[in-house]
């Protein structure tokens, strides 16, 4: 289409402007926030309990979005970085997800939420609460900016979407194409350079 970005070579529009990311970005600290504090609320555990919650962010996509999601989570928390690899190189199509690396070991009786960029085929998220479950936590939450309408090739549970987006391959706010766009403030289609 027309308006591309100026410098970042390939033509793409502008699918949700940085001003709405930032307004759903707040709604979805919030609600986190609030579910949370009911979580600890419920079985007695202090506000500022430490140790009760785990934000698990997906490598390296999510790192643009968890930055703003965690300011508006005003709780006790920590984090631990998982990776995860599903689109190596440059392709937009899915190859499958694989972990990398170790998952943390200490999760049995936590409150985690996953944090990831996307919703696509949904493998990289099933793989990740399958494994997570198995360490017995005391809850799992996923929370993504993004959620492609497409036919999933593995089933994820996910509670919090920022947006529903129709199935293009997107850039920007942390998604990348190999490698590249993840420093756009907004989330681009990625089109072809037309001659
Ligand atoms: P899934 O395992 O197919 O659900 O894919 C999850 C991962 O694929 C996401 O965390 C992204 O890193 C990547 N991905 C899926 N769709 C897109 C896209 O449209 N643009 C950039 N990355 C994507
Ligand atoms: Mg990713």
């Amino acid at each position: 289409g027309s308006g591309g970005k100026a410098g970042m070579g390939r033509v793409a529009d502008v699918l949700i402007p940085q001003g709405e990311i930032a307004r759903r970005v707040r709604e979805l600290g919030a609600d986190l926030a609030r579910d949370l504090t009911v979580e600890l609320e419920r079985e007695g555990s202090a506000m500022d309990a430490p140790g009760r919650i785990v934000l698990m962010p997906v490598l390296t996509g999510a790192v643009v979005f968890v930055a703003d999601l965690i300011r508006h989570m005003p709780l006790m928390m920590s984090m631990e970085l998982v990776s995860v690899s599903s689109y190596p190189g440059a392709t937009t199509e899915s190859k499958g997800a694989a972990l990398r690396g170790a998952l943390p070991k200490d999760l049995a009786g936590r409150h985690v939420v996953i944090v990831d960029d996307i919703y696509d085929t949904g493998q990289t998220l099933s793989l990740l609460q399958t494994l997570i479950a198995e360490q017995k936590p005391a809850s799992v939450r996923t929370c993504v900016l993004l959620s492609k309408e497409r036919e999933r090739l593995a089933e994820a549970k996910v509670e919090y979407v920022g947006f529903e987006i129709p199935n293009a391959f997107v850039v920007g706010y942390g998604l990348d194409y190999d490698g590249f766009y993840r420093n756009l403030p907004e989330i681009v289609v990625l089109g072809e350079e037309p001659e």
